[in-house]
């Protein structure tokens, strides 16, 4: 388990490290000494680095993938109020992209700011399947399809809308993928009975906010999902280990389309307490 390193010129023994350690590993600083961590309790350590993140003096750091480290100023990742409501409010599903693929170098750019979604004691679940190559985001879709058929005239809750787009597929219109050029799958250990999908949404939706300001198009595949969840032949296309589970799904590229307005929504229902 890492420890940390104190830098004896910068601590100001300003004891924050302590207090933000939710894990209650380090050591207050004392008149003689400097924080450290606490030898029985280190083991307990999350590695969610809040004791170098909080630190003002950038006196502490983790001893934990060094050469990751990165180092903001305050004004490093300031965004305006007013503009971050307007980029978030501005997201919208694409379902229309034009033909030029996207490099594996961006799209790993994109999900690397989803390796720093929350998760749950800093378990950090999620890995990721790209389907990069067009045609077999086509067959993923075309296995969907399939699923469809299985589940057509049965009291499966989708079964009512399922029709339509089977027909459409079969006149040669993709509902399912778009027919975008990438898909994106999160996935997660799949261990019976714990298979919870709350850290793959959430990672996947950084990469859903995230991707606009790259200049890419996203859409929540949702039906594809399902099959994924019900449809053999479709987790065997995946081929992921057998102790992971595909949790959600995006499709993704350029868009073909800009978007110039925000649309309306249903009025805010809060309640308070
Ligand atoms: C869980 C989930 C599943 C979705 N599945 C699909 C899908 O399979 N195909 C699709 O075209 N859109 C899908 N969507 C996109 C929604 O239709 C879309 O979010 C909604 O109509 C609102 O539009 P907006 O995202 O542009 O605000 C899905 C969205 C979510 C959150």
């Amino acid at each position: 388990m890492p420890k940390i390193i104190v830098d004896k010129n910068l601590c100001t023994r300003c004891n924050i490290c302590t207090t933000v350690c939710i894990m209650g590993i380090i050591e207050k600083s004392t008149d003689s000494g400097f924080p450290s961590t606490n030898e029985e309790k280190k083991d307990y350590c999350l590695k969610c680095g809040h004791c170098e993140s909080f630190c003002a003096q950038k006196a502490l750091t983790l001893d934990f993938l060094l050469e990751e480290k990165i180092n903001t100023t305050p004004l490093d990742g300031q965004i305006e109020p007013h503009n971050l409501a307007l980029y978030i409010k501005k997201r919208r599903s694409a379902r229309h992209f034009n033909s030029k693929p996207v490099s594996k170098e961006l799209i790993s750019q994109i999900i690397d700011v989803a390796r720093y979604a929350p998760s749950g004691g800093n378990s950090q679940p999620v890995k990721w399947l790209v389907i990069h190559n067009r045609s077999e985001v086509k067959r993923i879709a075309g296995l969907t399809v399939d699923w469809m058929r299985t589940i057509q005239n049965t009291s499966h809750p989708l079964a009512p809308y399922v029709s339509h787009i089977i027909s459409m597929w079969d006149n040669g219109v993709d509902l399912i993928s778009n027919n975008a050029p990438h898909l994106l799958f999160a996935h997660i250990p799949h261990t019976e009975p714990i298979c919870d999908p709350t850290e793959a949404v959430i990672a996947m939706t950084h990469f859903d906010i995230a991707a606009p300001s790259f200049g890419l198009g996203t859409c929540w595949a949702g039906f594809i999902k399902m099959a994924t969840d019900e449809y053999k032949p479709l987790q065997d296309a995946l081929s992921l280990p057998n102790d992971r589970k595909a949790a959600c799904a995006m499709m993704f590229g350029y868009s073909s389309y800009k978007v110039e307005s925000i649309p309306r929504r249903n009025r805010l229902d809060i309640t308070w307490g």
